[in-house]
């Protein structure tokens, strides 16, 4: 990659450690990428802010940056695990709030805008049609790009905080045109309500088009919340950060329909809802705002709370500038008036509720995912009007044919609540074998003896036995990172430790804080071994380069069979007896 003459001498440390160690990672990710050059940026959004996701070595990291590191551009915040001001009254921990409030004024110190929240583009960080920036908060870098035509690839946590602090980012991926085409039209044959059904669509098309990019076209121009809905739920679920809408998107007009393809009806629809619906027979939560709420969600749900008292909590998150516009448009004084909690800077993913909300309706395919994963909840999705009715009723009508309750890890205690794997999953079975079983329907017949030859994106040497997955991992909401379990459910690995193995995966996928949580189980001894992947995506490139975890991609990852000790070295996979 070309540097130029100011970017060279940022890299050799001339203007201090923390610009020096943003351009190691960004060059090393243009490296990786193939990127010809550097590209200036309009702004940057930074997730892994939460000390929940952090933990105390993420703290350490960013004190260290902040020392001399100074933002090079506009540049915000994702959600932190905490509302700034009022996390007395929504019972955080003086502990947890001391660290959470260090993460913050590093961030501060480093120029960066402390609005902790994954809308940016309601708060003033909204790009305009083909503008570069460095986004990293998943639902929010598909928003921008899909929405707004905007364009970003989806960033590590520290990749975005490297790009803020030199205003720079490798020219690769979605920051050009060839990856910005449709592969895969998807015909609507059913009409879609609101953000309930927009991120069941997600879920399917994350399920059916890993990593592919739909154009798709059967509906009238959607509503923003809708194609929020939709941004969040896409990458949640392997799917791209990038999507087309005919007339409603800016980019879909621009490009002929693909040919290859396949429609999406109710019954598609309702099976995903079917999957995010855990069963549970009663509720202790309503959340909505996830993405954090615009005003007119605000404003609805104070119209369909008017005159009614909630009797389970209702929280709504939002950033806390559009709380203030709903102080002053009186919807926040009605939702208050019926109960409701308004909460900004967080959400109840990044949240640390584990233990105080045990069922969670939502109207949020993407929260329902993490919320499983980060908290241990049992979750259920429905549409807006139905949380707020359950809300005020305290209690939801089971879903036809909705699989009967289950025991919550977390009432098995504490030590299984942390390693468990999600309510109503399979006990985890001894991992070589578990996953040996999945892979080999999936692999049959295709693997060889090796080695295996790839690129290095993290050079180094490790051993381990293979641990082998047909699918794509989020480490984020994914894998516990205390213990390297995997947690999401219906996933090939669900169960298995990834802790020492040589973790083979076609990519990852998820939330972009899985660079950070990487870099957490590094230090706490549960981090892979060695990855290899197929096509490495960018958290996991970040949090391999952090977390000085050896990783190997371009590799193709279905000739390696499951449960075989091997070697990596440098781009190398080799076999040991
Ligand atoms: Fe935002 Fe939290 Fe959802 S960060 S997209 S509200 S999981």
């Amino acid at each position: 990659m070309r540097l130029t003459d100011e970017e060279r001498r940022w890299l050799d440390g001339k203007a201090g450690h923390a610009a020096r160690r943003a351009m190691e990672i960004l060059a090393a990710l243009g490296e990786i990428y193939d990127a010809e050059r550097l590209l200036p940026i309009r702004s940057a959004q930074v997730s892994g802010v939460s000390y929940a996701n952090l933990g105390d070595a993420g703290l350490e990291l960013l004190e260290a940056w902040a020392r001399d590191g100074r933002a090079a551009c506009p540049a915000t915040l994702n959600p932190a695990g905490m509302d700034l001001v009022a996390w007395r009254e929504l019972g955080i921990p003086e502990e947890f709030a001391e660290r959470q409030l260090r993460i913050v004024r590093a961030y501060a110190a480093m120029g960066l805008r402390t609005s902790c929240t994954c809308t940016p583009y309601l708060v003033g960080n909204r790009p305009a049609f083909g503008e570069h920036v460095a986004w990293s908060e998943s639902s929010a870098v598909t928003y921008a790009n899909s929405a707004l035509g905007a364009r970003t690839n989806r960033e590590g946590g520290p990749s975005a905080l490297a790009a803020a602090l030199v205003a720079r980012t490798p020219a690769y991926g979605l920051h050009l045109d060839a990856a910005r085409r449709g592969e895969v039209h998807v015909r609507l044959e059913t009409p879609l309500g609101g953000a309930a059904d927009w991120g069941a669509l997600g879920a399917v098309l994350g399920a059916r088009a890993p990593g592919r990019v739909p154009w798709i076209d059967g509906t009238p121009p959607p509503e923003q919340e809708s194609l929020m809905a939709l941004a969040a739920a896409l990458p949640t679920f392997g799917g791209a950060s990038l999507f087309h809408v005919a007339g409603a998107t800016p980019e879909a007009g621009l490009q002929p329909a693909p040919t290859d393809g396949f429609a999406v009806g109710r019954r598609d629809l309702d099976e995903a809802c079917a999957r995010l619906d855990d069963g549970a027979d009663g509720l202790d939560l309503v959340y909505l705002g996830c993405p954090h709420a615009t005003p007119e969600t605000l404003r609805r749900a104070a119209r369909l709370l008017d005159g009614r008292r909630v009797r389970v909590p209702l929280w709504i998150a939002a950033a806390r500038e559009v709380l203030e516009r709903a102080e002053r448009d009186g919807d926040a004084a009605a939702i208050r008036a019926a109960g409701g909690v308004l909460v900004a800077d967080t959400c109840f993913v990044v949240a640390p509720l584990r233990d105080r909300f045990r069922r969670v309706v939502t109207d949020s395919a993407k929260g329902c995912f993490y919320a499983r994963g980060a908290n241990a909840m049992q979750v259920r999705l429905a549409p807006l009007e139905a949380c707020l009715a359950a809300a005020v009723s305290g209690t939801m009508v089971p879903r036809p044919g909705a699989a009967p309750p289950v025991a919550r890890s977390a009432d098995r205690g504490p030590a299984a609540a942390a390693s468990a794997p999600h309510p109503g999953s399979t006990p985890p079975a001894p991992e070589a074998p578990a996953s040996a079983a999945v892979v080999s329907r999936e692999h049959d017949g295709t693997t060889d003896a090796g080695p295996w030859r790839g690129r290095a994106i993290r050079r180094g040497e490790a051993t381990g036995t293979t641990l082998v997955s047909a699918e794509p991992l989020s480490f984020y909401g994914g894998v516990d990172p205390e213990s390297g379990r995997v947690l999401e459910r219906g996933h090939p690995l669900e169960g298995c430790s990834v802790a020492g193995r040589v973790l083979v995966l076609p990519t990852g996928k998820g939330s972009t804080v899985g660079s950070y949580a990487l870099v957490r189980m590094a230090r706490a001894g549960t981090a892979p071994a060695a990855i290899v992947c197929g096509v490495c995506d960018t958290v996991v490139a970040v949090g391999a380069i952090l977390g000085e975890i050896p990783c190997v991609d371009r590799v193709d990852v279905r000739r390696i069979p499951d449960g075989r000790p091997v070697a990596v070295r440098g781009e190398e996979v080799v076999p040991r007896d």
